[in-house]
Order: structure tokens, then sequence, then C-alpha cells
């Protein structure tokens, strides 16, 4: 399986790994894609191959559709090119990282539709398991959504809150939200649920787990009750909320936290597992 700390939950993961010696005061570096290796260039293409027999009927439409037009089965991509297209598109542009960057630089990145990808690729070894985001996670799982024109609005959003966030002391909460939607979130369509966390979609081993096995819950998603819902980091998720649309997902976090922040510092968490009564778990086949 599949997992990484993610921005909200690198404290726990020590030393970062990744080169910071060349990055700006923004911690943007040069990709330097020409310094890729044969080697990593034929790696991110098994890493691709195997992702993209799993993704037909189980990712949303929005991703299969970007992922198809971006044409990177062939090697790691140029980020230059890909922006080309996306800012085109949605008015977004890609920049290169050396791995996880503060939090306050990467809110500032998306309040700026600048999304940030991590240079480095995994090694032969991590194949199946990555402890920090790498250029495949970073890229092949965040960047096609970028390509919608409410989720890059939504993005942006969630930046902007983000850098609100940290003056109110509601990162916690706002981490949990990422992490049960932009990470590991599933979207209804008139087919069924499908995926569209970026978590979910590099990984080997979830796509399949979180539509078809029975153990997790999968429950419509509901702002407070993700930002009272604790997650897991080193195994798959335990419980998967549902949008029905990326507009209710706009729409629902559009309103000011602040209030919101407070009632949740009064509650105490739920574990992972939980399942409220009455509470709506998705069947799955
Ligand atoms: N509405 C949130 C606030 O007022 C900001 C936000 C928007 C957060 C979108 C996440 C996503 O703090
Ligand atoms: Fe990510």
């Amino acid at each position: 399986d599949d997992f990484f700390a993610s921005v909200a939950t690198k404290s726990d993961s020590g030393a970062l790994r990744g080169d910071y010696t060349h990055a700006d005061k923004n911690y943007v570096v040069a990709q330097n894609w020409a310094g890729y290796t044969p080697e990593q260039h034929a790696l991110w293409r098994r890493l691709y191959e195997r992702q993209a027999k799993l993704i037909p009927g189980r990712a949303c439409d929005v991703f299969l559709d970007s992922i198809k037009t971006l044409d990177v089965s062939q090697g790691i991509p140029q980020f230059d090119r890909t922006t080309e297209a996306l800012y085109k598109a949605t008015g977004w542009q890609l920049v290169a990282v050396p791995g996880l960057v503060p939090d306050h630089t990467f809110f500032e990145h998306l309040a700026n539709r600048r999304f940030p990808v991590t240079v480095w690729l995994r090694e032969e070894h991590e194949f199946d398991y990555i402890v920090e985001p790498d250029v495949f996670h970073d890229f092949f799982g965040h960047v096609p959504l970028l390509f919608n024109p409410i989720f890059a609005e939504h993005l942006q959003e969630y930046g902007k809150g983000g850098l609100k966030a940290l003056k109110l002391d509601g990162l916690a909460f706002l981490a949990r939200l990422y992490w049960y939607t932009i990470e590991f979130g599933l979207i209804q369509s008139p087919e069924g649920l499908r995926i569209y966390g970026a978590g979910i979609l590099s990984s080997g081993g979830e796509v399949e787990y979180c539509l078809r096995n029975p153990e997790p819950n999968r429950i419509p998603f509901q702002l407070d009750r993700v930002m009272r819902t604790l997650y897991k980091i080193d195994s798959y998720q335990e419980t998967y909320f549902v949008i029905r649309d990326f507009q209710q997902l706009f729409d629902d976090t559009a309103p000011d936290f602040t209030a919101l922040y407070e009632q949740l510092k009064a509650q105490d968490a739920l574990p992972a597992n939980t399942l409220l009564p009455g509470e709506k778990n998705f069947l799955v086949a």
C-alpha cells in the first residue's frame, strides 16, 4: 500500500527528504528535468501504467479526461509544459519544490493558484509504499483535477482559508478537510461512486479498496463531521466522505469558518472508524 505524510502531518516524519539548498524564499526550485535518469523515467512509466489500468470506471471523469490530455505516460513530465495548458484552462501554474514545504508557504502558493510539485521521484523499493509525497503523487494525483474550474476555484479558496486558519488556530480542522477531500475524497456519479482524492489515485492498492472493500465507511460529506474526524496516515482510510459534486465542496466550504473553529475546539475528535447513529453508509457491491 501507499501512504505518505501530507503537509498536515510532516511534523511526525522528522527530517525532510529533498534538497532544500537551492530553494528561494517561497521554497521554489528549478525542476532540472534534464537531470532525471532514463531509469527514473522508466520507473515513472511503470507507476503510470499500473494506475492507468486501475482508474477506468473508478476515477471521476475530470481525472480521466485530464490525465489523457496531459499525455504524461512516457516519463516524468516537464512542469513548464503542463503549466502552459493548465494556465489556459484555469489560471493555475505548477511550481517545483524540493519536497514538503511549511504550511504558510503551501497556503500562499495555493492562494495564488500555484500548485507545488515535488521534484524527486521515489526509488524502486518504494514502488508500492512511500512515506512523503513524491513527483508521482503530486503530479499524477493532484494536477488532473486542477483542470476543473470549480475544483480549481475551491483549491485557491482553501489556500486563502489556510492562511486564515493559521491565525485562528484552526489548522488541525482544516487539515482534516484537506485529507478527506483533496487527498481521499469520493464523489457520486450516475454510475456509482468515483474517486477524486489524489492520495487514492496515486496508490496501487487503495483505488480498488476504497470502492469495493466492505470494511471502510463511506459517508456523505458533511463539513463539521469531516473536521471532527481523525485520520490514518499509515494504512488505508477507515472512512471516506462522499461529495455529490464539486459545487457542493465549493459551496459547503464557502462560509466563514471562524465560529466553526471555536465550536470544534470545544468538542472531542472522532476516531477514524466512527459511524454515528443514523449516518448513511453507502453500500458497495
Ligand atoms: N471558508 C473558509 C473560512 O472562512 C475558507 C475555506 C474555503 C477553507 C474553502 C477551505 C476551503 O475560513
Ligand atoms: Fe497530496
